[in-house]
Formats: C-alpha cells, sequence, structure tokens
C-alpha cells in the first residue's frame, strides 16, 4: 500500500455546532491522480474541500496530507504543507495586475520571485503575455486559469479546487481542464468539485459522489459513467 496524497478520515464539519454538514466523509486520494467530487446542490461539496482547507471548522475524524495530520492546520499555513486550495469565487485579485496577483502569492510564502513565477509563466503562456494587465479584465477562463496560478506559485503536492469550470463556456472548460492535465503530468495531485459532471468524468482517474455529506459511491470515472446510479442522479438516464 502507498500512502495516499489525501486521507479524509470519517470527516464531520459544519458552520455550527452541532449541526454538521460534512457527515463522516472519508476518501483516499492518490498521489498524481485526478479525484472528482461530484453530487446534487447542497451536497456538502465545497464544505468538505473547504475543511479540508482548514476553512470549515471540524468535530470529528481527520485529514493526513502524505501521512501527516492537518486537520487543525490553520487555513493560511495550508500551502507550508503542500497543498493549495482555489476556491470557486473571489479566487484573484481583480484590482491587481496578473503579474501582481503572482507575486504576492509567492511573497506570502516567501518564494524566490525568479524561481517561482518563471515555471507558472512558463506553463501559462497567455498570462505572461497578459501579465500587465489587471486581472479583472480577463476572460472568464484566463482569470480561472490565474486562479489556478495562483496555486501552483507555492509548488504544491495536492491542488484542490471547488468548480473552476463554473460559468466558463464548454471550449474554456476544455481549455481549464486541460492545463489541470497538464499540472497533473508536473507531479502534482488534484482534487476538485465539478458540477459538470460529464466533463468531471472525463478529466478524473475518479470521482466520488457526495449526497448528505457523506461518500455515496466512489470508483473509476469510466465506471461511474455506466453506474445507474450516476445516471439517475446526473444523466439523464434510467436504471
Ligand atoms: N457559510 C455557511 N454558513 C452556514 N451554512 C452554510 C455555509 N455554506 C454552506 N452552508 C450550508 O451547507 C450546506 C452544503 O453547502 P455546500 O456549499 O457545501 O454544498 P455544495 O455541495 O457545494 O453545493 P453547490 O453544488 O450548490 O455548490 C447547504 O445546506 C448550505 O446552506
Ligand atoms: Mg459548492
Amino acid at each position: 500500500m502507498t500512502m495516499p496524497a489525501l486521507a479524509i478520515e470519517a470527516l464531520e464539519a459544519g458552520y455550527e455546532p452541532g449541526l454538521p454538514i460534512v457527515r463522516g466523509a472519508s476518501l483516499a486520494v492518490q498521489a498524481s491522480e485526478i479525484v472528482a467530487i461530484i453530487g446534487p446542490n447542497g451536497a456538502g461539496k465545497s464544505s468538505l474541500v473547504k475543511a479540508v482547507a482548514g476553512l470549515v471548522p471540524i468535530s470529528r475524524g481527520r485529514n493526513l496530507l502524505f501521512g501527516h495530520d492537518i486537520t487543525k492546520t490553520l487555513a493560511h499555513r495550508m500551502v507550508f504543507e503542500g497543498l493549495a486550495f482555489v476556491p470557486q469565487t473571489e479566487n484573484v485579485f481583480v484590482n491587481l495586475s496578473v503579474a501582481e496577483n503572482l507575486e504576492l502569492a509567492a511573497s506570502i510564502v516567501k518564494a524566490n520571485r525568479r524561481e517561482s513565477l518563471d515555471p507558472v509563466y512558463a506553463m501559462f503562456p497567455d498570462l505572461h503575455r497578459q501579465r500587465a494587465y489587471l486581472a479583472g479584465r480577463l476572460s472568464g477562463g484566463q482569470r480561472q486559469m490565474l486562479a489556478v496560478a495562483r496555486g501552483l506559485i507555492a509548488r504544491p503536492k495536492l491542488l484542490i479546487l471547488d468548480e473552476p469550470s463554473a460559468g466558463l463556456s464548454p471550449k474554456m472548460v476544455d481549455q481549464v481542464f486541460s492545463k489541470l492535465r497538464e499540472v497533473r503530468a508536473t507531479g502534482v495531485t488534484v482534487l476538485l468539485v465539478e458540477q459538470n459532471v460529464k466533463a468531471a468524468l472525463a478529466l478524473a482517474d475518479r470521482a466520488v459522489v457526495l449526497v448528505e455529506g457523506r461518500e455515496r459511491v466512489v470508483g473509476k470515472s469510466s465506471d461511474l459513467l455506466n453506474d445507474h446510479r450516476v445516471a439517475e442522479l446526473y444523466l439523464g438516464g434510467r436504471a
């Protein structure tokens, strides 16, 4: 057994004491996998990834990053543990330029500017070209690319994204998802929440269907595409 990149163990988390939204969820993400979390609206998908990232209080269970317990790690310390989280909204500073967004991310982790920025610009040539633009003036797709690029500045081992395709055209979704494949190819493990089930199952190696704060189905994406429970929930199919 190799050590998972992320092990979520019987996690309970929520916004008010005694009212868990994440209700005993468990999930193991293997190193260099892409895993998608899908599930109905309000299932607790965002709450689950936010709890892993230190943004929602955890009442039970634990999270291990490559075996290291990060259950109590504060959100702003997660990058130093090797975890970067890209929230669904407000994930860039719209009033700063592209370059300033990336430089700020580098300064937060006290990274050498050149060493951290150059590889990211190499992976995102469009952002390099647009580095003087205000982030708020980028297209939706490019803004999402910038959010991903910001996450990568700290050279995380695990990148977690909440609905990176939200609000994007199908063409832009393809571009962002193919960038996530490139990210994985550099050895980064990727966990993402997605509403766009077909695209998510095409991207991810494995997926988990979260219902009422717990995993209901976990499996290979190719198997889930043919799973009648997934079909009933999302793909318009019948049992
Ligand atoms: N900041 C908050 N304070 C209190 N309750 C919240 C908060 N954020 C979410 N919730 C509640 O937690 C439950 C799960 O919400 P969550 O956003 O985690 O679901 P989701 O699966 O990401 O849904 P969606 O598909 O709509 O993004 C919902 O009932 C929601 O009302
Ligand atoms: Mg959500």
